[in-house]
């Protein structure tokens, strides 16, 4: 029998599936229309749903308390596909997952995703990949209250497992990028922990649209001009600067070498550190230790900051080693880190 059976007392009539992410580089760009460089990792939620007979929607985590949080997605997703007019009567749902919470890996996407794949199969929902990645960033937009963009929702619908996803948040082209030759992921958690809806987030995504406003266009993606961006007042100038030329790293490290792609993700580092304010001293640290582990090419924080995960490219089969040097040094400051990937 399974969980969701002896919970309910009938069985699953529908599953979905949908992967944690791992941003490389690209950070507080999507909401500004620009470009990121995610990919998926081997952490997955998954969710089996049921028509429910008391025609109450109910949802039960296999890893969290009832009051855990995760009823205002399960309730988003379901209000949003009604609005959008599909037919989706009351559901009971189960999930179970192991993709790290309040790391920064998107654990919320990939709940969203999941859903709304679990439920586009059992009522037969005219949707495609990336209509689910839509539904799922409006039902967190409104539901959730997290005014972010479309890259966690997008690379959890059609991120491909062992390649990075080059997505233009304008206009949702996607194009597959092998991982720089040589290199691996790894990526370790500070033990820091922060919450996006009660963190600064918002407060960021309204800065740049004061700075685009002020500049004079639709969004950052489309400044170009440097110097146009020094004369806003401080913060504008920082979190402007840090979104033009994090734009420009995402488009040179597609296809570039490990060693140039490091050097992308050390400069992102200190731009989301000291243009756009994101970092916190823990996520520095850590950043530092892998920085100067001969065996990084590069390192910065991953997802939005203030907290979480920070992401490094390494040589090629020295994760585990450097993971675990790196941890213990962070660890010589009084630090409790782990490793996610
Ligand atoms: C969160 C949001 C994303 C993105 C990142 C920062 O993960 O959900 O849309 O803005 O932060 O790059």
């Amino acid at each position: 029998m399974t969980a969701f059976e002896r919970i309910y007392g009938y069985p699953a009539e529908a599953a979905g599936e949908a992967p944690g992410r791992v941003n490389m580089l690209g950070e507080h760009t999507d909401y500004n229309e620009g470009f990121v460089l995610p990919t998926i990792i081997q952490k997955t939620t998954r969710v089996l749903v049921a028509q429910s007979p008391s025609g109450v929607d109910r949802a039960v985590s296999a890893q969290l308390a009832p009051d855990g949080g995760f009823g205002r997605y399960v309730s988003g997703c379901t209000a949003v596909l009604r609005a959008a007019g599909h037919r989706v009567p009351a559901v009971s749902v189960h999930i179970d997952s192991n993709v790290p919470i309040g790391a920064g890996l998107s654990s919320s996407a990939a709940l969203e995703v999941a859903l709304l794949r679990a439920l586009r199969s059992r009522f037969s929902l005219d949707l495609d990949d990336v209509d689910i990645a839509r539904l799922a960033q409006h039902a967190e937009n409104e539901y959730a209250g997290v005014n972010c963009g479309i890259m966690d929702q997008m690379a959890a619908s059609v991120g491909v497992a062992g390649h990075l996803l080059l997505l233009d948040t304008r206009s949702l082209a996607t194009a597959l990028v092998p991982l720089p030759e040589g290199g691996d992921i790894c990526v370790l958690d500070s033990g820091t922990r922060r919450s996006l809806a009660t963190s600064a987030f918002n407060q960021r995504r309204s800065e740049c649209e004061q700075a685009a406003r002020a500049l004079g266009v639709a969004s950052l993606r489309d400044v170009d001009d440097l110097d146009r961006i020094e004369q806003l007042p401080p913060p504008l100038n920082g979190r402007a600067r840090h979104v033009v030329t994090e734009n420009r790293r995402v488009l040179a490290a597609a296809n570039t070498s490990a060693r140039e792609f490091g050097q992308l993700m050390n400069a992102s580092h200190a731009s989301l550190r000291d243009d756009f304010d994101v970092s916190v001293p823990s996520l520095n640290l850590l950043v530092d230790c892998l920085q100067q582990d001969e065996r990084v090419f590069g390192a910065r924080l991953t997802g939005a900051g203030f907290g979480g995960a920070c992401v490094a490219l390494v040589r090629s089969g020295t994760q585990s080693l450097v993971a675990q040097d790196v941890l213990a040094e962070y660890g010589s400051f009084g630090h409790a880190g782990t490793r996610l990937v």
